[in-house]
């Protein structure tokens, strides 16, 4: 799929991924972890080694997963990754992964749009609730998320360790469908 939206930055176009993002993919996710350790579970180094054309490629949203991206000509600047569960017992969910816009880029409701399409895509595949997990202290994203209709409906207590310090993180979700808890 592919949008044209209007930012207060001009043009941009958000669209699924194709195998020719591999290394712009790349770069932005190692900025995004590099930049906010206790926003994501992964380490710079462990995106520095994944397959990103193979990443990339299953971005386009034909299979289990979609990674939503904002491109801006000359560089991507957000992102919103998606998996649909390919477990029997689950042909309901999705989880919502790797939510990121550079920091140039904030405050332009670029995430809301990516995470809202996300979810129609999710939507659109028959699944019925999209999870995520959220840092407990990680208000700009926690904020966002409620405004695209999550809920949060627990804690993972001491989720990571970054730096030597626990943190606590919230898990959410939010229900398609007409589907209510
Ligand atoms: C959280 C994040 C994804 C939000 O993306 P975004 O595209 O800026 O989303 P929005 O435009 O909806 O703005 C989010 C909030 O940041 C505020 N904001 C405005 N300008 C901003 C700026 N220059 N820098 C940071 N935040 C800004 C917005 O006003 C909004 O606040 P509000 O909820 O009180 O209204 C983004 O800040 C980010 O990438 N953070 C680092 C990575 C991260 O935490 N990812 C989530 C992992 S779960």
């Amino acid at each position: 799929m592919t949008e044209i939206i209007k930012t207060s930055g001009g043009l941009v176009t958000l669209r699924t991924t194709r195998r020719e993002d591999a290394e712009r993919l790349r770069a932005m996710r190692i900025e995004a972890l590099a930049l906010h350790p206790t926003a994501f579970s992964s380490s710079p180094e462990e995106a520095a080694t994944e397959d990103w054309a193979a990443r990339a490629a299953d971005g386009c949203g034909d299979g289990l997963t979609a990674i939503f991206v904002v491109d801006a000509a000359e560089e991507l600047v957000a992102m919103t990754g998606i998996l649909l569960s390919a477990k029997p017992k689950f042909p309901h969910s999705a989880f919502i992964w790797g939510v990121y816009t550079r920091p140039t880029w904030r405050g332009r409701g670029l995430s809301e749009r990516l995470v809202n399409t996300a979810v129609g895509w999710a939507a659109s595949k028959g699944r019925t609730i999209v999870r995520l997990g959220v840092c407990a202290q990680n208000a700009a994203a926690v904020r966002t998320y409620v405004r695209c209709g999550f809920r949060v409906y627990g804690v993972e207590r001491a989720s990571a360790v970054v730096d030597g310090m626990e943190y606590d993180e919230l898990l959410m979700d939010r229900r398609m469908g007409g589907v209510t808890r």
